[in-house]
């Protein structure tokens, strides 16, 4: 991290704090143990299970109303658009906030409420613009940091456009932490309030706000003061806070990217139907279980081709210990590299046939990718520690989407819309949705 970005860090009172940004060894280390424990757990899955189907119910509710009911009430085809990308952002941010806060998001339904024409959603309005506005500000938060990153200090403070808009974004994160502190102090509070044998949620907060406590399994069986001391509420903010940034744009755009590239394979679309539609027997309403989630083997390897041939993070930083050579150049201790996914992901000497898009080259019996040439979730000590949750929340989506309903793209011919940052993000995809019959 060069001195501009540690000054803009430090202002926005993030440096050395949760995981993402974490350039303190002992900091990250304690902060990401925490994430992982609770994150890895078998009973986070199962609650991302039931989170996926009862949000996926809500989203059907609406692709309902909004894209369905119409054609068939007028009996005439009236094709509402349908920015879809939009609402796999939605979903993804409910989900999140959900899982890892165990707070109620209702964004898809402040969505509906703002293109419905006559009906608006079943939610308390109060709670929608809450926390509609809580997710704007995170949005607000994640554009903030290119500029506390890439603006110099001193035009930061001396420049009155670059001052206002800093201030402003000062203020943002000022709202976000409020809102987060909030949260965790009722959240201790209810904890507090529980008898210990009364079993508590799943979501993250209350795991991390248990740890190393007396209602944690493991609370003093490892003798290491620092390691078993509970977290501080400054510390779960952080945490809690990466997780959301780093677990919704992600997974929101990838489940973006495999609805193009199935539109455009429809070889490889009519593949997923059979599978989907053997393992649901054409039930279209049964919740979807773990059990299922193994068994889709072809959904998964969609998800990891789509991955490999258009990575949503495209770069991801790492800097040198010590002087090293690297592709036949030699390179001083605490150079900043960028380890390139994409062109890992399309290296001729790592894939047959690099560049055709094929879920089949992962259906082969005993393929395993050559070592690191697969890394749509990074390597190595940070690796991305959210890797079991998206692969859930994809295969799951992937599998309910079709299940049910057949999607098209408007224009085929278009090519997909895309901005480029540190994640790829899909700026608009206008599809036509269908029931399957
Ligand atoms: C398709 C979905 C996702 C992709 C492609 C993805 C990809 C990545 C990549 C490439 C990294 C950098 C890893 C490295 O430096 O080696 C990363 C880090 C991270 N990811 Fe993910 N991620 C996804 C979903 C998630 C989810 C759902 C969460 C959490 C809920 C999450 C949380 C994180 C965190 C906290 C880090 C920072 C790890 C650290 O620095 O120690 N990610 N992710």
């Amino acid at each position: 991290m060069n001195d501009n970005n540690c000054k803009g860090f430090h202002e926005l009172g993030v440096l050395g704090k949760g995981i993402l940004l974490n350039q303190d060894y002992k900091s990250w280390r304690y902060n990401r143990n925490f994430f992982s424990q609770a994150i890895l757990s078998p009973k986070f899955s199962d609650e991302a299970i039931n989170w996926t189907n009862k949000l996926f119910n809500e989203l059907e509710n609406y692709w309902d109303k909004l894209y369905i009911n119409i054609k068939e009430r007028n009996n005439t085809i009236i094709i509402k658009e349908n920015n879809i990308s939009t609402w796999f952002n939605l979903f993804t941010n409910d989900m999140i906030i959900a899982l890892l806060t165990g707070e109620r998001s209702f964004t898809m339904a402040g969505y509906f409420n703002e293109i419905s024409d006559d009906e608006k959603a079943e939610r308390p309005s109060a709670l929608v613009d809450e926390t509609v506005k809580f997710v704007h500000a995170i949005r607000k938060y994640i554009l903030g940091l290119l500029m506390f990153q890439f603006v110099s200090p001193f035009l930061r403070h001396y420049f009155p456009y670059f001052k206002n808009k800093s201030d402003d974004y000062i203020q943002n994160i000022k709202f976000i932490n409020q809102r987060m502190d909030t949260i965790i102090k009722r959240r201790r509070q209810e904890i507090e309030n529980t008898p210990l044998d009364k079993p508590l949620p799943n979501d993250m907060l209350t795991s991390i706000i248990t740890a190393n406590t007396l209602r944690d399994v493991n609370y003093n069986k490892i003798d290491d003061k620092e390691a078993m001391r509970p977290v501080t509420d400054l510390e779960i903010r952080g945490i809690i806070f990466d997780g959301i940034i780093a677990g919704t744009d992600t997974t929101a755009n990838l489940i973006s990217f495999i609805v193009y590239y199935l539109a455009h394979h429809p070889d490889v679309k009519r593949k997923m139907f059979d599978e989907v539609d053997r393992i649901f027997q054409d039930d279209k309403t049964r919740p979807i279980t773990e059990s299922d989630v193994h068994k889709l083997k072809y959904c998964e390897a969609i998800v990891k081709e789509v991955a490999r041939i258009f990575s949503v993070v495209n770069s991801f930083p790492r800097s040198l210990e010590k002087p090293d050579e690297i592709g036949g150049y030699q390179w001083p201790a605490d150079t900043m590299l960028r380890i390139n996914i994409d062109a890992i992901h399309h290296n001729e000497e790592y894939w047959e046939e690099a560049n055709k898009f094929n879920p089949d080259r992962w259906m082969v019996e005993g393929f395993e990718p050559k070592k690191n040439s697969f890394i749509m979730f990074g390597g190595g000590l940070r690796i991305c520690p959210g890797r079991k949750l998206a692969m859930i929340e994809l295969i799951c989506l992937t599998a309910l989407i079709f299940r049910k309903y057949d999607i098209d793209l408007i224009d085929k011919k278009a090519p997909l819309k895309t901005e480029s940052a540190t994640v790829t993000a899909c700026t608009e995809l206008l599809v036509d949705i269908k029931l399957r019959n």
